[in-house]
């Protein structure tokens, strides 16, 4: 594990847009594995600006992200589809029909996670996977649990997670309750991983994934297990 520990948000965002960058100027038709919440905007901002000064070309790059919300459609502006639309994809030059994020709004979330998990798979898997971490140690909306589902699933979001999410929402009760999400099997099987994660609020959660035991009641952990992981952590 490569572990970082930076002392700006600035200066997180700086090397994570700068890790992705890397990324898609080696490789431009990179499956880039996209995440939401607020820990990515300074990412996004930063790569944002690559793009617009010529340094990055997202043209033949694919996105694929890790979660949504279930019962949320893209127009609705908590949704994560609109987010990443407007914190990301308008501002690059990515071609939006190559932009993939879970359908909230299938009639069969099962058969969508199964649709999601065989789009990875015939893109050739991802490339690099950004991840923010929430805390209780999920990535993506993978929650504690007793053991690691691996395939894109419904997840029933733990208590704490909507807490926290609420801030996003108008009020509490309209945070959703559910969500779908990437499983552990598609993240572990991402070529590479970057893990951003700022503030004092995180620094417990970050040591208990990165320095201790491996256990599905802390997802983050399993990432101890991938062969190349770079966790950059800011108290700030
Ligand atoms: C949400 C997302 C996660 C994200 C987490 C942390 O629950 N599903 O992907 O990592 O929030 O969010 P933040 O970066 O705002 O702390």
């Amino acid at each position: 594990m490569n572990y970082i520990e930076v002392s700006s948000y600035d200066e997180l965002s700086r090397k994570a847009a700068n890790i992705i960058a890397a990324q898609v100027i080696m490789k431009p038709c990179s499956v880039l594995g996209l995440a939401t919440g607020s820990s990515p905007l300074g990412t996004y901002e930063k790569l944002a600006k690559l793009c617009k000064a010529g340094d990055v070309d997202f043209s033949a790059v694919t996105s694929v992200n890790l979660d949504e919300y279930v019962g949320l459609s893209p127009d609705n502006e908590q949704s994560y589809r609109y987010f990443m639309d407007k914190n990301l994809f308008s501002k690059i030059n990515i071609d939006r029909s190559k932009t993939y994020v879970p359908d909230g709004c299938a009639a069969d979330i099962k058969a969508e996670g199964e649709r999601y998990d065989a789009l990875i798979e015939k893109l050739g898997g991802i490339d690099i996977q950004l991840l923010g971490i929430g805390h209780d140690g999920h990535i993506g909306f993978n929650e504690p649990d007793e053991f690691f589902t691996k395939e894109t699933h419904l997840v029933s979001l733990d208590p704490s997670t909507i807490e926290a999410n609420a801030r996003f929402f108008a009020s509490k009760d309209e945070v959703p309750t559910k969500a779908i999400t990437m499983g552990i099997m598609s993240i572990m099987q991402a070529k590479k991983v970057l893990l951003i994660a700022n503030g004092k609020n995180k620094k417990d959660i970050v040591e208990k994934s990165f320095f201790g035991p491996i256990t599905p009641k802390i997802p983050a952990s399993v990432l101890q297990l991938h062969p190349d992981l770079t966790v950059i952590y800011c108290e700030n």
